[in-house]
Parts: C-alpha cells; sequence; structure tokens
C-alpha cells in the first residue's frame, strides 16, 4: 500500500514545498521509500532541491520529478511506500485530482486574514467536489511570532470542519537557508528550530496515518 498526501494551496509561496521535503527525509530517514510529485511544473521547485541535495551530498538523497498528469503519477506511486504530491501555486484540475487521490490533504496557512480566507475557500471547493473534510488539515506555515495572532488563526480555522495540525513554522532566515543547501527544515542546525519542523512533521505523519486508517476501517 501507498500513502499518499498531498500539499495544495491556492496561492504561491505558503509553504507547500517545505511541507513535501520535509515529509519526504524524513519519511526516508525512517526507512520508507518516498518520492516527491512535483505538479509545479513552470518552477519545479522540489525537483531542483532535491538536485541540489543531490549535489552537496546530503543523506538520504530524496527522489522528486515534475509530472504534468496525476494519472501518470499515480502509476509512478505504486513502487514507492510514501508519494508526496507538491502542488502547483494555484489549485487546478490537477491539483483536485491529486486531492482525491490522496489520503491526506495539508494546505498549509499563514495566520493572517489574508491567508486563512482563501485557504478555508479552497478547502470548501475541495469538500465541494467529494474530498471528505476528514482528509483535509490546515498547517500554519510562515507565521509569525505572535502567540496571540496565531491562537486568533486556530480559532477561527477552528469554525470550519477541518482539522489544524498542533505545531506551527514560524518565518526563519535559517529554515530559507537549509533549503537552498538543499535540506529539509527538519535539518537546519539550530536546534530550537529543528525542534519546530520536527513536531510539524510528526503531525504531519500522524495525520496521513489516521486518515489512511480511517480508509481502510
Ligand atoms: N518558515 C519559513 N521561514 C523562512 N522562509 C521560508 C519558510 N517556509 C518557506 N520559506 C521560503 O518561502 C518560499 C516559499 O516557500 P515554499 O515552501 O516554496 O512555498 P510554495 O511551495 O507554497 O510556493 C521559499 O523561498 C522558501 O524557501
Ligand atoms: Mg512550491
Amino acid at each position: 500500500m501507498t500513502y499518499k498526501i498531498a500539499m495544495v494551496a491556492q496561492k504561491g509561496g505558503v509553504g507547500k514545498s517545505t511541507l513535501a521535503r520535509i515529509i519526504a527525509v524524513e519519511s526516508a530517514k525512517g526507512g520508507l521509500q518516498t518520492k516527491i510529485a512535483d505538479l509545479d511544473t513552470q518552477q519545479t521547485t522540489s525537483t531542483n532541491w532535491a538536485a541540489r541535495r543531490a549535489t552537496n551530498g546530503l543523506e538520504p538523497p530524496i527522489r522528486a520529478e515534475a509530472f504534468r498528469s496525476v494519472d501518470v503519477a499515480l502509476q509512478d506511486a505504486l513502487n514507492f511506500d510514501l508519494y508526496i504530491f507538491d502542488g502547483a501555486p494555484h489549485s487546478s484540475a490537477e491539483t483536485q485530482a491529486a486531492c482525491r487521490s490522496a489520503d491526506m490533504v495539508v494546505i498549509p496557512t499563514s495566520e493572517g486574514l489574508d491567508d486563512l480566507h482563501p485557504s478555508v475557500l479552497l478547502a470548501n471547493n475541495l469538500l465541494k467536489a467529494g474530498i471528505p473534510a476528514n482528509k483535509v488539515a490546515f498547517a500554519l506555515c510562515i507565521t509569525s511570532d505572535s502567540t496571540r495572532e496565531i491562537a486568533n488563526a486556530r480559532a477561527y480555522l477552528a469554525q470550519t470542519p477541518y482539522a489544524v495540525l498542533d505545531g506551527e513554522i514560524p518565518f526563519r532566515a535559517a529554515f530559507k537557508t537549509a533549503m537552498d543547501q538543499g535540506k529539509a527544515i527538519t535539518e537546519t542546525s539550530f536546534p530550537t528550530l529543528r525542534k519546530r519542523a520536527d513536531a510539524m512533521a510528526q503531525s504531519i505523519i500522524d495525520a496521513v496515518v489516521a486518515a489512511a486508517e480511517r480508509e481502510v476501517a
């Protein structure tokens, strides 16, 4: 069986590829055969990142490949334990197909209303398209350090039928630096930051396993 997870958003620059890389690296470290299907065929940022990772000799190497068609990617997915769809900047028919096939859909969003609103709209559109609410979760990414703002965002999202994952990924230059080097943000050399990234990785993995178990039941 292949676990499938989709990182999607209505916007670019919200953390889809960042989350895809965390899960790819942490699951590969755990011994799973893992791959990122990069649906951003214009920019192929995750494919380029995996190449930087290989150039810098980082272990484990991560497979990533750009796919125009989710159907073609799904054939490829059969060869892996965990398959991660890294969504295009805007939601498209292909994004929707990826979400439909996934055990879990993660929507990264910052804590401002300008980000929360389109994130909830996207989740609602997925629900209308037949993707169950319990397969969709928000992940607070590129946040500020304001605990009040974050609490407000959690309260806002709690009114929706979708879960909000535990933990947040704050904006930090060190996270960007890590990814520039081909690392996942869980591989940053700063222990406090690593802890924050690890917590998010664990939340996502718990959510995908729980969702897959619900499907089997
Ligand atoms: N927590 C963070 N702190 C600092 N920079 C970040 C953080 N998360 C992502 N970035 C940077 O922000 C940009 C957008 O993130 P990315 O994950 O590529 O978003 P998306 O895939 O949604 O377009 C990238 O340049 C990435 O390196
Ligand atoms: Mg991206």
